[in-house]
């Protein structure tokens, strides 16, 4: 999808659809006698006159997502112009406009409508506005419809910002945008993938492929590599699968970065998680090819780090394998010895996640990374705790979730943080071993978390549990069913935070 910037009159740009957003400037709550007063955010006297009938006729209310299409408004060059409700004024932010520009996208593509250009609207400081219109655009814009002979050649083409300002700054905010959306929609379409179409060697391979694109070092390493590094907890998950292990590092290390710090991105790269012999239930068990949604996100991230370059140095290693049940996989009661030289008593084959991020993080330390973050699908529990709207973020630090909290308030997504006291260590005590693998149902993304922060040991480290919202379960008006593409977002601002 093409972006471009126009800081032209908004009546005077010539487009199959001009976007505005409506907004009610009324201050009471829908149900209270106060009449909505509906009008364009825009200071284009021409948009809000032709957008003026419709909305007195009473069908146009403003209503958050409510998407109205008018043809040939008098008085502009573009031939159509979509009206997109932003709900109350009061309550309209970046996050609102994000969403909207995606409506638009999604509204306009099974129309068979090519390109539009979208109004930045008034009360939205300029840069922020572009970044969210490009940004939710490129969400709106991914279908994961791959594998469907009816629906190909819908996408929209062309996507037209068109706003008041520093044209070289805004330009800016909308390249970073641009390359920041294409690669939240690699992450996505990775994750995508069904298991037989993207297997550890594969994730791997497309990790080069990326790498090759923007400049990046990658490195893929096997079986034999992971035994001569000692991971004995990645092995462990392994050794099951008929398919071969990848242990992918991609490194963007510019000549203008200091030598620290340096970032580390680890990410579980679980290609299909069948639970292994501690086999899940057959329901279900087909959305478990997103368990690499973690490894996806940091090689997302890192594509996106590779064009921006901020200066510092980050890492991401992606531990990719299956979990699967064979002659050869490992059973309950066996004991792996990590990398790090614990030894771990395994109680579930389902509990993986944790275990291959366990050498990861290892890993990661051993190659220098100074700060750590992993990003995965990993408990079942913390979609208890928090469902779909937000993802858990754990840390063993608070400078390093301060960091983390300004970048969220930069990208838009939804994190909670929860916590890692000493108290929870009990339930990942083992009688014959360091530590088990799993500490049983009650807090269990606590306790997941809980075992990670033992490899991370006394690195600053943030650990993102993202099982909830890595795939949406519904279709929304701004984004499709399916992959999310979570975590990318935040983690590009969150390296542009360690630049300075
Ligand atoms: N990949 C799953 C977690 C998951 C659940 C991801 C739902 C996406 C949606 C993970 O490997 C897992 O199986 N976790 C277990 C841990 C338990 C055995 C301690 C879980 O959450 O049930
Ligand atoms: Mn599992
Ligand atoms: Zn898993």
């Amino acid at each position: 999808m093409k972006t471009i910037l126009s800081l032209a009159i908004p009546a005077e740009v010539d487009t199959e659809c001009l976007a505005v957003v409506v907004l009610d400037r009324s201050e009471k709550d829908r149900g209270a006698k106060d009449k909505p007063e509906v009008t364009a955010a825009t200071n284009d006297g021409a948009v809000s006159a032709a957008a003026a009938e419709v909305i007195a006729s009473g069908e146009v209310s403003g209503k958050l997502f409510e998407a109205t299409l008018l043809h040939r408004p008098s008085k502009l060059k573009a031939k159509r112009l979509l009206l997109l409700g932003g709900g109350k004024t009061k309550d309209f932010t970046s996050s609102e406009l994000r969403k909207l520009a995606g409506v638009a996208v999604r509204f306009l593509k099974p129309r068979g409508i090519r390109s539009l250009a979208f109004i930045a609207p008034e009360g939205i400081a300029a840069e922020e506005a572009v970044k969210a219109i490009v940004g939710g655009a490129f969400v709106g814009d991914f279908d994961p419809d791959t594998y469907r002979s009816d629906r190909k050649d819908q996408a929209v083409d062309a996507v037209t910002v068109v706003a008041r300002g520093d044209q070289a700054r805004l330009q800016r905010a909308l390249d970073e945008a641009r390359v920041v959306g294409e690669s939240q929609n690699l992450t996505r379409d990775l994750a995508n993938e069904p298991s037989n179409r993207m297997t550890p060697t594969i994730l791997a391979e497309r990790a080069c492929k990326m790498a090759q694109e923007v400049g990046l070092k990658c490195e893929v390493y096997g079986a034999e590599k992971i035994k001569e590094l000692k991971m004995g907890a990645f092995w462990g998950v392994a050794q099951g699968s008929d398919e071969p292990p990848a242990l992918i590092v991609l490194r963007y290390e510019p000549a203008d970065a200091p030598a620290t710090p340096v970032l580390g991105l680890v990410g579980k790269g679980i290609t299909f998680d069948t639970g292994g012999i501690s086999i899940k239930p057959a329901d279900g068990m087909e959305k478990m090819k997103y368990d690499m949604a973690g490894g996806a996100a940091m090689i997302g991230a890192m594509r996106a780090i590779a064009q921006i370059k901020p200066k510092v140095k980050v890492i991401a290693v992606i531990c990719a394998t299956e979990n699967m049940p064979s002659g050869k996989a490992q059973k309950p009661g066996d004991v792996q010895i990590a990398m790090s030289g614990k030894s771990i008593e395994i109680i579930n084959t389902d509990a993986e996640g944790r275990l291959v991020l366990a050498d990861g993080l290892c890993y990661a330390r051993q190659l220098g990374c100074t700060h750590l973050v992993d990003a995965a699908t990993l408990t079942g529990a913390v979609v208890v705790a928090l469902g779909y709207v937000n993802a858990g973020v754990f840390a063993n630090n608070d400078e390093m979730y301060e960091r983390f909290r300004q970048a969220l308030e930069k990208s838009g997504e939804k994190f909670w943080r929860l916590p890692l006291d000493e108290e929870y260590k009990e339930s990942i005590r083992s009688s014959i071993a360091d530590i088990i693998n799993s500490g049983g149902r009650w807090g269990g993304a606590v306790t997941a978390a809980m075992f990670l922060k033992e490899f991370a040991e006394d690195t600053p480290w943030i650990h993102l549990d993202i099982a909830g919202t890595a795939w949406m379960e519904e279709q929304k008006p701004w984004i499709a069913k399916g992959p999310s593409g979570i975590a990318v977002r935040s983690l590009v601002e969150f390296a542009k935070g360690f630049a300075g």
